[in-house]
């Protein structure tokens, strides 16, 4: 028997791996950094990825060393413009702003969402998916944010499933660390590099099927 043949659910992160929302982070961040004086490099806005908003923010105000210019109130400020800029361009998402190939899958499969995101069901709703999840669990009720595991165990917990019944798809380094941590298989999709944690890993969501995890699965 093959690890795909005991698997039941599927469960996704959010955020660049069903919506194609990853450059909309990345434009409203790129203000706040701009506005505290952090270089904006591709490091940093990879290392952003699947990470919850007061802790992007914190990365942002490192990277520059600007942490003693920045209290408490002061970083809730800036995370709520960030947000505010950032709602304003997810409030025209449609369907056509899911990524290539998920809508296929998604018809394939049993699922749930773990996505660090607040706005999470806001972007389901606007393209149209809140039929096909069980569950998006909510960040919030979770004890810890990506890279710990908390998440995706919530989100084979909401399918009644054990981990090892689960897979969990990411484009961030910290999801693939919480999937694995959960004690899941992890699909990649992105940059083989940056994913190098992952079980199995594709170029991008057009190559994810339920057909192409399994022939992966079993080549390993
Ligand atoms: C993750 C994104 O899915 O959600 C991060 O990859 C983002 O970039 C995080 O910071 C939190 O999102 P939100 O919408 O709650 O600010
Ligand atoms: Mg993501």
């Amino acid at each position: 028997m093959s690890d795909f043949d005991v698997i039941k659910g599927f469960a996704f992160d959010m955020d660049g791996v069903l919506a194609d929302t990853a450059r909309f982070h990345t434009i409203a961040w790129r203000k706040i950094a701009d506005e505290v004086g952090t270089t904006w490099t591709k490091e940093l806005e990879e290392g952003l990825k699947g990470i919850d908003r007061m802790g992007s923010l914190a990365l942002i105000i490192a990277a520059g060393g600007h942490e003693n210019e920045y209290d408490q109130t002061a970083r809730e400020a800036l995370a709520e413009k960030k947000n505010t800029n950032y709602r304003e361009l997810i409030s025209k998402l449609t369907p056509a702003d899911i990524l290539p190939g998920m809508q296929n899958f998604l018809d394939e499969l049993k699922l749930s969402v773990a996505s660090a995101s607040k706005n999470a069901p806001f972007i389901i709703e606007r393209l149209g998916l809140d039929d096909y999840f069980k569950a998006v669990v909510d960040p919030a009720s979770v004890s810890a944010g990506k890279p710990d595991p908390a998440i995706f165990s919530a989100a084979a917990a909401v399918l009644n499933l054990k981990p090892e019944q689960v897979i969990g798809l990411e484009d961030s380094a910290a999801g693939i660390k919480s999937i694995n941590g959960a004690g899941e298989i992890s699909v990649g999709i992105g940059d083989a590099t940056v994913l190098a944690e992952a079980d199995v890993n594709f170029d991008q969501t057009a190559d994810v099927t339920l057909n192409a995890i399994k022939e992966a699965l079993d080549k390993k």
